[in-house]
């Protein structure tokens, strides 16, 4: 068994693996209802059990059709329905219980520090469904609708991020090291990227450039992508961070300095860092990154249960 916790702990390998397993099992589903049964219903008779310390839309959802589709029971929890979210219980205890009573953990979690802890004492594979440093399962997915939609290796690509030094960045950030592929970072001077992962990011990846200008970043990349400026653990001065950020709102003028056919990401739920006619633009392509979550977290799992193809 596997956890899946951070891009950067991955080998390339086996993240190649998982994207070329999803794009199998996406075919496969054309004409599939969103509860059909796949056929060899790999994790028949096991249990996921999903934890949500903060809000979830997508990753509870897909993550619930991924397990459903491959035959295996899912049961949700909030944290504060359980012990150990309280103080009440060690997390070494709740995860020696789990261990017995479930297969597999996917966690949301407001600690990075929980997250690693839990990982250590659950006997059973463990997946990170976002921390407030990363947001792994995200990202492979979203590598997975780029190279998609360009029909080309992720390498081959220019990426750009306009906005926050955030999770989703972090985990972005790991990715162009896996997968080798340039990427432009545009924020606000005081905003740059975590230390802790660009120094590792810089050193493995020349490719990786930070810019205080979205116009400047922009320039004849592939594609666009962005996030929330203010995210679900920031504890800042929210108004003050929004105007700090203003000069980053993604728009028509940004997108028209990358390539023509440039597309536009965003992982969702979005806030008001992209300007309606770009969010509703062709060039956007949210709504099938949203959707290809289902299909990247099925192989995810089945890399976790050494079940990959
Ligand atoms: N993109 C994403 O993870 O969305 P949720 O917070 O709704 O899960
Ligand atoms: N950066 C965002 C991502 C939400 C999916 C957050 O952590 O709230």
């Amino acid at each position: 068994m596997k956890h899946f916790l951070n891009l950067k702990e991955i080998p390339k390998k086996k993240l190649r693996s998982i994207l070329s397993d999803a794009k199998k099992r996406k075919k496969y589903r054309e004409n599939f209802n969103n509860l059909d049964l796949d056929k060899t219903e790999l994790l028949n008779g096991k249990i996921i059990i999903q934890i949500f310390d903060k809000p979830s839309l997508r990753t509870r959802l897909s993550f619930y059709l991924a397990v459903k589709q491959l035959g295996a029971g899912i049961i949700t929890v909030k944290n504060d329905e359980l012990h150990f979210a309280k103080g009440e219980e060690s997390i070494a205890d709740t995860a020696k219980i789990l261990s017995n009573y479930a297969d597999g953990i996917i966690l949301r979690s407001n600690s990075d520090k929980k997250m690693e802890e839990f990982s250590r004492y659950l006997n059973i594979p463990l997946i990170n469904g976002l921390t407030p440093s990363s947001h792994p399962v995200q990202i492979l997915s979203d590598i997975f609708t780029i190279e998609e939609i360009k029909k080309k290796p992720i390498a081959k690509l220019k990426i750009c991020w306009i906005g926050d030094s955030n999770n989703v960045l972090n985990s972005l950030m790991e990715a162009s090291v896996k997968f080798s592929f340039k990427l432009n970072i545009a924020c606000p001077k005081n905003y740059s990227p975590n230390n802790k992962f660009f120094s590792w990011v810089k050193r493995n990846n020349k490719y990786v450039l930070v810019y205080n200008d979205p116009l400047k970043a922009a320039r004849d990349v592939d594609v666009i992508m962005s996030d929330k400026v203010i995210s679900l653990n920031d504890k800042v001065n929210k108004k003050n961070k929004i105007k700090d950020f203003k000069k980053f709102k993604i728009n028509k003028q940004i997108i028209k300095v990358a390539k023509k056919d440039a597309i536009f990401l965003h992982c969702l739920p979005r806030g008001n860092e992209v300007s309606e006619d770009v969010f509703s633009s062709n060039q956007s392509k949210v709504w099938l990154q949203a959707i290809n979550r289902t299909h990247v977290q099925k192989s995810i799992l089945l890399y976790c249960f050494d079940k990959l193809r």
